[in-house]
């Protein structure tokens, strides 16, 4: 299988970190690709180690994965040396000459911009900020720190490279769809496109590079920051329901939603998904926690799927049923989608 796109289709945080980690774990892809900037958070829990990651792919879970930050990626130093330090990636883990860096400077620049903070709801990361420079033609770039030269890599070059060798990547987008730059509810969005379309362009690969598109859907539907949330609940009937979350980024309190088809059937469409990961699942129905075939979920789960597959008429491949990655029920074989 060639490159592998796993995309968010809500307002991001629907659990692609954990989606991409299972199908890391499972493909053992020669490489795992980040797009996007560290505004996202991706939290992948494996056997029961938290990681909180903000620019590596969580397909580093899989120890053989060679990992890359895409070309029209953005990272803060900091944050990407960190990481890098924290997980023990060095060798491993590969930036581009031109993946855009953000500094202090940017994130002092939007914090300082109240419209971007308080009306937007900016997670306050620069990215936005680093965004306008790269346009403007005055960003630095990963080639012009020092303290990256170990990690250097043509990363677009190795890449074509791997996919022209039949090799299979996996490429890890981030956001979602509703907060697309183009395509979401502007101007409560992020600062860049958020579909595999854009995913793929940022590694500098092109769409028919990819022959697989996941895209991630949540069993209901958070969004963090301003902005219309169709059917949002309030805060005393989410803690009710068990749907209470924070930003892993900001720490913010997450509105939510019930599951919505119609968000949904838009996300999927406009990313030409192949296939759709359902995650927390076990939050609507407890009995299906930790379930790791379809036969083992509860009748009302089963029928609750099968209702998300017609509304949206794509198959749902897989299901997590836990926070932990080994928690989920894989239905790509019988599909036909590996
Ligand atoms: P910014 O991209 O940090 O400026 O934030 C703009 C909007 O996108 C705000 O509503 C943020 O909450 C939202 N946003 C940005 N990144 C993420 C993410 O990774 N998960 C969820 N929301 C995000
Ligand atoms: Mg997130």
């Amino acid at each position: 299988m060639p490159a592998h796109v796993v995309v968010g289709g809500f307002f991001g945080d629907e659990g692609k970190g954990r989606v991409a980690a299972y199908l890391a774990l499972r493909y053992r892809p020669w490489a795992a690709a980040r797009t996007g900037a560290s505004n996202a958070g991706h939290t992948v829990v494996y056997r029961g180690e938290r990681f909180r990651l903000r620019v590596s792919p969580a397909g580093f879970v899989n120890p053989s994965t060679r990992l890359y930050i895409a070309r029209g990626a953005l990272v803060a130093l900091d944050v990407f040396l960190d990481e890098a330090r924290g997980l023990g990636l060095r060798g491993r883990l590969f930036i581009d000459p031109m993946t855009g860096v953000i500094t202090r400077e940017h994130v002092e620049r939007e914090r300082r911009d109240e419209y971007l903070m308080k009306t937007v709801g900016s997670t306050g990361t620069g990215v936005g900020a680093a965004m306008v420079d790269r346009v403007l033609r005055r960003l630095r770039l990963a080639r012009d720190y020092p303290e990256l030269e170990p990690f250097l890599a043509d990363t677009q070059a190795e890449l074509m490279e791997a996919l022209d060798r039949g090799e299979t990547v996996l490429v890890e987008a981030s956001q979602g769809y509703w907060l697309s730059l183009y395509h979401g509810t502007y101007p409560y969005v992020t600062s860049r496109d958020t579909t595999a379309a854009a995913a793929l362009s940022e590694l500098g690969l092109g769409p028919r590079d990819a022959s697989r598109i996941t895209v991630v859907l949540k069993a209901f539907v958070t969004r963090v920051g301003s902005g219309p949330l169709p059917g949002e609940l309030p805060r005393e009937k989410l803690e009710e329901l068990g749907w209470v979350e924070y930003g892993t980024v900001t720490g913010r309190p997450r509105r939510a939603a019930p599951f919505n088809p119609e968000l949904a059937r838009r996300a999927v469409r406009a990313n030409t998904a192949t296939d759709v990961a359902l995650t927390k699942l076990d939050v609507l129905f407890p009995e299906a926690r930790c379930r790791r075939s379809w036969g083992e979920l509860p009748p009302e789960a089963r029928k609750w799927v099968a209702w998300v597959e017609e509304e949206i008429d794509t198959p749902v491949s897989l299901i997590a049923t836990g926070e932990d990655v080994e928690c989920t029920i894989d239905r790509s074989r019988e599909l036909g989608l590996d």
